[in-house]
């Protein structure tokens, strides 16, 4: 019978394995073996300064998104001096560490150069200036960016088109040829438009429909969208998540969450720290029953660095890490919900 007592002992290794390597392996590790990218909004400035920030970094995801650097005002605050010094540095790091790069963003409404908004330009000459931006950013970057957000936050939340200067110098025009544009100078990445409020069913995810719909009907090169799924314990889930990224999976395209974070009324406390982990798990159990979901980035992953307070006063701890650094129920459910089967997944 000594046979039989080996086999109890190899199987008791062999489980005492799996436990140990799933218990302290990583989000990338975990994410690797569903075959989907787990990815983080990045400042640039921590990424610098912050050793800590660097390690976790690279330990944890594998793509990175630029939480600022690539957006117009901050490449090009004077006209017609771009510099992607920043944006080069965090490709920099992410080759390093065999990291995908999401750009973000080319077209959007905010954080736009001041000499643009306020130039008093025409809209031929606008529309000419974004040509030229989208041409100059897309082709420094070529052949090192995996996904693009195109255009960012084309909808009010009732649906409607958002009246930016992008949509009054060209109508809902606009996103396809940014689209094309971006292909022109770069046909390997993949082309995103992105927005926020869109995860469940509903008004603005409609309207979102109807334009992927569209643009995929024209043959415009549209790869994917993205989901923001900035959400608050203050509201319900999107319970409808789930159909919803299946609806824009099913025209063809890739789907993505591209900046998870779930702020709460300060001061947090454990019951929501637990509420969050709830939310955070959903959601990454939605990208994960859908095959065309691609990749689930979260908006940072400390609160120290977390664009909540400042963006939302009186509510914060939005992200996976306290700011003492240390990990929260948060962090733990999203590495059991990559750990578990799919058959778990809801
Ligand atoms: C935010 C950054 O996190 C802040 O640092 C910045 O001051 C404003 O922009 N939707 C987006 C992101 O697509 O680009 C925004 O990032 C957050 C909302």
């Amino acid at each position: 019978m000594r046979w039989f007592a080996w086999l109890i002992i190899i199987t008791y290794l062999l489980g005492a394995r799996h436990v140990m390597a799933t218990s302290d392996a990583s989000l990338r590790s975990l994410a690797d073996a569903r075959d989907k990218l787990v990815g983080t909004a990045v400042n640039t400035t921590a990424l610098t300064n912050d050793a800590r920030y660097r390690d976790f970094l690279a330990r944890e995801f594998s793509s990175v998104t630029p939480e600022n650097v690539m957006k117009w005002q901050l490449v090009e605050p004077e006209q017609g001096t771009p510099d992607y010094t920043s944006g080069d540095q965090l490709v920099a790091f992410a080759r390093a560490n065999n990291q995908a790069v999401r750009g973000h963003t080319l077209v959007w409404h905010n954080q736009l150069p001041e000499w643009l908004t306020s130039g008093g330009f025409t809209s031929s000459q606008l529309t000419d200036m974004l040509h030229a931006h989208i041409t100059d950013e897309v082709s420094h970057f070529a052949g090192e960016i995996s996904a693009w957000d195109v255009v960012n936050e084309p909808f009010n939340d009732d649906g409607t088109w958002r009246n930016s200067i992008w949509y009054q110098a060209m109508g809902p025009d606009y996103v396809a040829l940014a689209l094309q544009w971006a292909y022109d100078a770069d046909p390997a990445a993949r082309l995103y438009v992105n927005d926020y409020n869109t995860e469940p069913l509903g008004a603005k995810s409609d309207a979102m429909y109807a334009l992927a719909s569209d643009l995929v009907a024209r043959g415009v090169p549209l790869n994917g969208v993205g989901f923001q799924a900035h959400l608050g314990l203050q509201s319900r889930f999107p319970d409808t998540l789930t159909p919803n990224l299946q609806r824009f999976a099913d025209l063809g395209l890739d789907v993505a969450i591209t900046e998870a974070d779930i702020r709460m009324p300060l001061p947090a406390d454990s019951d929501k720290y637990v509420q969050q982990a709830g939310y955070f798990q959903r959601l990454l159990q939605s990208c994960l029953v859908v095959e065309r979901c691609v990749s689930f980035t979260v908006w940072g992953f400390d609160d120290t660095h977390s664009w909540v307070p400042g963006a939302f006063p009186g509510q914060g701890a939005a992200t996976l890490l306290d700011a003492a650094f240390d990990p929260k129920p948060a962090y733990f459910a999203l590495r059991d919900a990559l750990a578990a089967g799919s058959a778990t997944a809801k």
